[in-house]
């Protein structure tokens, strides 16, 4: 496999064609083995449909399944009103891990873009294995045993930052989930846990830490922006990154297409 650096971190593959994903045996261990190096891997134009998409997903790891979709491994990202997430999509503008409130988050996810907007719509990634590295060794210290509460409520009150009593009523009714803020891998690597789901540090009801830890990972010259072309696959390690959608004018179709990797190991 052939590759080109994309800037701070991610690599371009530039030797594999859609027949190569499903035909290449020692393809799906490149891509992982890439994939825990550098973070993303970028296929341009790469026109794959979304049954060579979940087929090559196989190929990397277990699936998981998106009933609400006619190929329920292909869960489509738009605003289409007859796209049964599309309320939940607009909190994929902030900085987020896919599946942060299951006990186990995804390990990877392949997106493929489809429709584009005419203007925005960008992909953003950043490194939360660097986000763990940019603290000095006193934080380092004094951070490790602090934990973190990840609620549906906090991911809402971005979106709805004057909420009604109502809403508050069903945002508490949801599910909430405790992690630490180190995630301390069975690889051996350490990164953080922060994002959209991040509402507060246990026992300090702030999420000031939370938002200044986020701002040190995600300036500018540590971000990955992804400007898609129509065809490209990208494929993320979902356990050491964040990523985000830029802003696009919602009335235009944008359409992607992700299927993802069930995770197999518990933020711990
Ligand atoms: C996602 C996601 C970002 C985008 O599909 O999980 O966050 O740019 N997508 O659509
Ligand atoms: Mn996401």
């Amino acid at each position: 496999m052939r590759t080109r650096s994309l800037g701070p971190f991610g690599v371009e593959v530039l030797d594999v064609d859609a027949s190569r994903l499903l035909e290449d045996d020692d393809l799906p261990g490149a891509c992982l083995e890439a994939l825990e190096e550098h973070g993303v891997l970028l296929f341009r134009e790469l026109h794959a449909d979304d049954a060579v998409q979940a087929a090559f997903g196989r190929r990397l790891g277990e699936l998981v399944r998106f009933p609400a979709y006619a190929n329920p491994e292909v869960m489509e990202i738009s605003f289409d009103p007859a796209n049964p997430n599309a309320e939940y999509f607009a909190s994929n503008d902030y900085w987020h891990i896919d599946g942060a409130m299951d006990a186990i988050p995804a390990k990877a996810a392949l997106l493929s873009a489809r429709v584009l907007a005419s203007e925005g719509g960008e992909t953003e990634f950043a490194s939360t294995y660097t986000a763990y590295d940019l603290l000095s060794d006193r934080e380092k210290a004094d951070y490790a045993d602090l934990r973190v509460l990840h609620t549906f409520e906090a991911v809402q009150r971005r979106a709805y930052p004057e909420p009604t009593p109502e809403q508050l009523a069903e945002w508490a009714s949801r599910k909430v989930r405790e992690h630490p803020l180190v995630w301390s891998h069975a690889s051996g690597r350490r990164s953080l846990v922060f994002g959209v789901t991040a509402s507060h540090v246990i026992g300090t009801d702030s999420r000031e830490l939370l938002d200044e830890l986020e701002a040190r990972a995600t300036t500018p010259d540590r971000v990955l922006r992804h400007a898609w072309s129509v065809g490209d696959l990208v494929i993320w390690d979902n356990r050491g990154l964040v990523h985000r959608a830029c802003p696009f004018d919602r009335t235009e179709p944008r359409r992607m297409h992700r299927t993802t990797l069930r995770g197999d190991e518990p933020i711990s």
